[in-house]
């Protein structure tokens, strides 16, 4: 593997497409695990959760279902702030056992205000499966159930991740290089 350039920035590799694909797996046969007999429905956040999604999703040996829905957060009218919804739902959550599939967790931000607006639904169960987990850059109480890599608190690149739009394309994951932040 070798550097990239992501419009402005150089990105060194970080993750391999081997070392994705063993842990996918073993997440895949951990969720097969504890959901047997669950009929888990996983609901994958886009833009960014969909590669791992559809591999985290074709090794479950389990009978589930998958959904694509989008976060959008505006600001309420009233002062308690943030207002968190999920633009694409079309599953009744009611008594079902949910999955969240994300790319990363970085503040945890977008998480924890989504997940209140999911258990107005009245849903079984509420578990979070994310990619990758920045622990350093989280600022937000969360429990993460399943998490493929916890990593340094460095922007990355790759198997869905983006920076400004691009980057998504690769098997891999790239993390931006250490001499790349004085460029511009
Ligand atoms: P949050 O701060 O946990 O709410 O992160 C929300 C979103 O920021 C993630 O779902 C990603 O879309 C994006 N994000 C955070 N860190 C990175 C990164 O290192 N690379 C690409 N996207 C990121
Ligand atoms: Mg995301």
């Amino acid at each position: 593997m070798q550097r990239i350039r992501v419009h402005d920035k150089t990105f060194v590799p970080f993750l391999t497409a081997d070392q994705i694909k063993e842990r996918v797996a073993e997440m895949a046969m951990q969720i097969s695990h504890d959901y047997r007999d669950k009929k888990p429905l996983l609901l994958a956040v886009l833009n960014g959760s969909f590669m791992f999604a559809a591999d985290l999703f074709r090794l479950l040996t389990i009978d589930a279902e998958i959904s694509f829905i989008k976060i959008a957060s505006y600001q309420g009218m009233r002062s308690s702030g943030k207002v968190v919804t999920a633009i694409g739902m079309e599953h009744d959550l009611n008594g079902r056992a949910v999955i969240l599939v994300e790319d990363i967790v970085d503040t945890g931000k977008t998480l924890h205000h989504f997940i209140p607006t999911l258990q107005q639904q009245h849903p079984a169960s509420i578990a979070v499966a994310t990619f990758l987990h920045k622990p350093e850059a989280t600022l937000y109480p969360l429990s993460l159930q399943y998490v493929g890599f916890q990593i340094p608190n460095r922007f990355v690149v790759g198997y869905g991740l983006d920076y400004d739009g691009l980057g998504r394309n690769y098997y891999q994951v790239y993390q931006l290089a250490p001499d790349s932040l004085n460029e511009s």
